[in-house]
């Protein structure tokens, strides 16, 4: 009987070491490392019965194979991001911070398709039967028959669910939380989580059930995070928001049964989440277009178009150091807009507070925004209202020359649907005709910005 080793293993990135260190030196965490008691490692076992590998047949790529059908919950924006519903036999995983309502989803993704009439299970290893059930009768969702149960323990789950007929649908809420007894370290460590994750996506794949398991992520990685689970599942999505806000993004950073720049949009809502079918509504709702200081990004995120309203506020500072706040945007992409409009377009902004923030709670990955950003701080400097019924995007070079981005139908088509009426963009960037129906102001650079925006508050003023 071989003895039973130790290793250390790092519970952020999942490093093994031989000793006890306080720093992990792979990912330069501290405090992350926790001694586990070691597996044996592929093929120790058949070793030492003395087992030899026995060859397979290989296949050609061109056989058959059967197109898929795929199970359909019924919540449109998830069946989206999974690739046009969940394929049987894959394991899917979706993380999100506490509280961001995963388990909210999937209970009611859930009960839409048990309505249908699939045997679908769900597993919660963090709430009692009792506290789910009270989160179903607020959903107003407890006549639909979904298999409900409170363990932890893989064996005993792997066994019930392999009882009866399959399910077609089975959550595992979360990852976490289970353990199993084939190996002696806490549940939460990096080895249970991956265990216990290998024995559920072993039965999904045997059984032909859509396997999802939820994982939270946390930032001080003391529970391990379920990255080490990213490589084992077949799609990966991330459920995100800000917490005061009401609306959800559901992500595909991963899958292999589809693409992964698809996105879902939810509301959180009173009775659960709400599919939003028109974001840019949403984002936009509320808007007074005639205060300065505000301009609309035509962004995309995934491959779905997203109109959102930039808003900055730039005001004479009392401060030594002015200060600088952005909410939903980079900071360090709002020093470099500001630096490019102070050195190519001659605005003097070292005097002033700047804020800047992106309405609704959206966070804004895209270089795209550097133009309406710009145009919201210019506005705001000097105090001319942008059109109400204009769009911007745009990259920002160092140089103050304005770069074109992609998609720019798409932007426009959206922008179009909304009322909007013109579009300011690179001169490069008018890819094709869908947006004809907007006029198009070119912009090639942060100056010709700057003058149109103070040449329409002199038009107006003229006007009056
Ligand atoms: P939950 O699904 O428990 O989050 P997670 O599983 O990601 O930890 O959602 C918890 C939050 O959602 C909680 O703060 C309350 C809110 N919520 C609503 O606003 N409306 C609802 O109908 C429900 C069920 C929850
Ligand atoms: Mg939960």
């Amino acid at each position: 009987m071989a003895k039973a080793r130790t290793s250390y293993v790092c519970q952020n990135c999942g490093a093994i070491t031989q000793r006890w260190q306080g720093k992990c030196e792979s990912c330069g965490e501290w405090n992350t490392i926790v001694e586990e008691g070691a597996a044996l490692g592929i093929g120790a076992a058949s070793a030492r019965r003395g087992v030899i590998g026995r060859p397979f047949p290989l296949e050609d790529l061109s056989g058959d194979s059967k197109p898929v059908e795929r199970i359909v919950t019924g919540i449109g924006e998830l069946d989206r991001v999974a690739g046009g519903g969940f394929v049987p036999g894959s394991a899917t995983l979706i993380g999100g911070e506490p509280g961001i309502g995963k388990s909210t989803l999937l209970i009611q993704a859930c009960a839409a398709l048990a309505r249908k009439g699939g045997r679908v299970v769900y597993v919660s290893g963090e709430e009692s039967t009792e506290q789910v059930r009270l989160r179903a009768a607020r959903l107003g969702l407890s006549q639909a028959p979904v298999q409900l149960a409170a363990q932890t323990l893989i064996e005993d789950i792997v066994a019930t669910m392999g009882s009866g007929d399959a399910p077609q649908f089975v959550i595992v809420d979360s990852i976490q939380t289970m353990w199993t007894d084939s190996i002696e370290s806490s549940p939460g460590t990096v080895s249970q989580v991956r265990s216990s994750a290998q024995a559920l996506i072993r039965f999904a794949k045997n059984s032909g059930a859509a396997l999802i398991l939820v994982g939270h992520v946390t930032k001080d990685g003391q529970i391990a995070g379920p990255r080490v689970v990213e490589h084992m599942v077949d799609a990966v999505m991330s459920f995100e928001g800000e917490g005061a806000h009401a609306f959800r993004i559901l992500r595909a950073s991963k899958n292999r049964f589809g693409a992964t720049d698809e996105i879902g949009v939810f509301e959180m809502t009173g009775a659960g989440l709400a599919e939003v079918a028109n974001p840019s509504a949403l984002f936009l709702a509320g808007r007074d277009g005639a205060a300065p200081g505000a301009a609309v990004f035509a962004g995309v995120e995934g491959a779905r178009p997203l109109l959102v309203e930039i808003q900055a506020l730039v005001a004479p500072s009392t401060l030594g150091t002015p200060r600088r706040a952005v909410v939903g945007w980079d900071s360090s992409r709002l020093a470099m807009v500001l630096a490019v409009l102070e050195a190519h377009a001659g605005l003097k902004l070292g005097q002033h507070d700047v804020y800047l923030n992106v309405a609704g709670g959206l966070r804004i990955a895209e270089p795209a925004a550097d133009l309406a950003a710009a145009a919201a701080l210019v506005s705001s400097l000097v105090g001319v209202a942008l059109p109400h019924d204009g769009v911007y995007f745009g990259e920002i070079a160092l140089s103050g020359a304005v770069r074109a981005v992609g998609h720019a139908g798409l932007r426009m088509k959206e922008a179009a649907k909304l009322g909007f009426t013109r579009a300011s963009l690179s001169p490069l960037g008018r890819d094709n005709d869908e947006g004809a129906r907007l006029a198009v102001f070119p912009v090639s650079s942060v100056a010709s910005l700057v003058a149109e925006i103070a040449a329409s508050g002199v038009a107006r003023k003229v006007t009056k």
